[in-house]
């Protein structure tokens, strides 16, 4: 580990870019981990291995490829288990993304169990993945949608959320670290607001961002799904994982049928599996579930304190770094290492390209969030989104970016 200064104060930090092949010695900033993080060497050799050493399908092979495949597949249900100390790895579903996730519950979950009218409260800061699966189950069934708004801040207002709980509240589903805003959201006073009204209310929390800056307890967090996808965690696209209470999974109905997911099948009737095979039809993504074990390794060898001190220490940077002419989106005391801005007078996507220009990969538009968008009265911002990887270097480009953008556009 190198130490660095900030301008706030003296911090140790990380040096894990040497790790990451597509940044070690690369002469550029990569800002857009909330999109999908790179990855470290040892999850690129983990799936190389797999497919080098003994690749074969899991579940179905007697002979040693197919076992030696199947217990690492399998292994990767309890690294899971352990890093989100869920009770039992049967509660672990691998999906192919959190938003596969997200789909599952609400139509599995929400076909089987919501009624025509039962009300489902949704924050105004989620990404599209939780809000369009459940207008399609309103579609379907004539639930309703009720939304918790965001202050100016950024913040969600938890006085409005109380007020929108009634008897006919059925399901929360939210965010819990806004890809847009960075906002980490108090998930813990939503879950015990929502326990204390109606203890059958059901409550999901999307983890997809907060899984990656910080350690996340499934069981402290006390909701009954959480969802989380493996590229942003570092390690590959096409696997995901749903994490549900074992009873309430097993009171659920299949998503997918296929493969795999049954006990015995006739042309009359099929019997499923328990949880989690009944909500894993065909053969899965055995490669990245392996690389997804790997990123797991890479993340537990690191101190999770440390990775929170090094990007508070990115995000305390640029926070200080950007003028006065910068409108910040998401100012929440409680934020993760993402910063969302605009400039007035320069369209998000100009900046985003002289940033590229200058070394600095952003994502620049609505991330996904087209409603939070509306809610602040823009069509985009440009989003700078750190990693563990992630350096002073690459703020100071950023900045000095942004001054080149000054120049340029204004
Ligand atoms: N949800 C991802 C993002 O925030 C793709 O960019």
């Amino acid at each position: 580990m190198n130490l660095l200064k900030t301008k706030s104060r003296e911090v140790w930090m990380l040096n894990l870019k040497p790790d990451f092949p597509a940044l070690h010695g690369k002469d550029f900033a990569f800002l857009d981990t909330g999109a999908s993080a790179q990855k470290p060497k040892t999850v690129i050799n983990a799936m190389t291995n797999v497919m080098n050493d003994h690749y074969a399908n899991i579940h179905r092979g007697l002979y040693d490829y197919s076992q030696q495949t199947t217990t690492l597949y399998e292994g990767v249900r309890g690294k899971v288990q352990s890093f989100i100390n869920a009770k039992s790895q049967n509660e672990i579903v691998f999906t192919r993304n959190a938003t596969e996730g997200v789909n599952l519950v609400a139509q599995s979950y929400g076909r089987r169990f919501l009624n025509e009218g039962d009300e489902v409260i949704l924050t105004e800061m989620e990404h599209h993945a939780n809000i369009v699966p459940w207008q399609i189950l309103r579609d379907q069934m004539g639930i309703v949608i009720r939304v918790i708004p965001v202050t100016d801040d950024g913040v969600l207002d938890y006085d409005a959320f109380e007020k929108l709980l009634s008897d006919k509240t059925k399901f929360v589903s939210m965010v819990h670290t806004s890809n847009a805003l960075g906002t980490i959201n108090d998930v813990e006073r939503i879950v015990k607001t929502t326990r204390a009204h109606d203890k059958d209310i059901k409550i999901l929390i999307d983890g997809s961002q907060s899984i990656v800056h910080g350690a996340v307890d499934v069981q402290a967090l006390n909701a009954d799904f959480f969802v989380f996808t493996g590229h942003k965690l570092y390690g590959p696209s096409g696997i995901g994982v749903l994490w549900g209470r074992e009873d309430v999974l097993n009171s659920m109905p299949p998503y997918q049928g296929g493969g795999d997911m049954i006990e015995t099948v006739t042309f009359d009737r099929t019997t499923y599996k328990q949880a989690p095979a009944r909500f894993e039809a065909g053969t899965p993504s055995i490669v990245d579930t392996i690389g997804l074990g790997a990123a797991i390794d890479y993340m537990n060898a690191l101190n999770m304190g440390d990775v929170i001190a090094h990007e508070n220490a990115l995000l305390n940077a640029t926070m200080d770094g950007l003028g006065d002419d910068i409108r910040v989106i998401g100012t929440a005391n409680h934020k993760a290492p993402v910063v969302s801005f605009t400039i007035d007078g320069a369209h998000h996507s100009d900046i985003g390209m002289i940033l590229n220009q200058a070394g600095v990969a952003v994502r620049t538009g609505h991330h996904c969030c087209m409603p939070l968008m509306q809610r602040f009265g823009i069509d985009g911002t440009v989003r700078a989104s750190f990693g563990i990887y992630n350096d002073m270097k690459d703020v100071e480009r950023l900045l000095s970016g942004l001054e080149k953008v000054k120049k340029l556009l204004l």
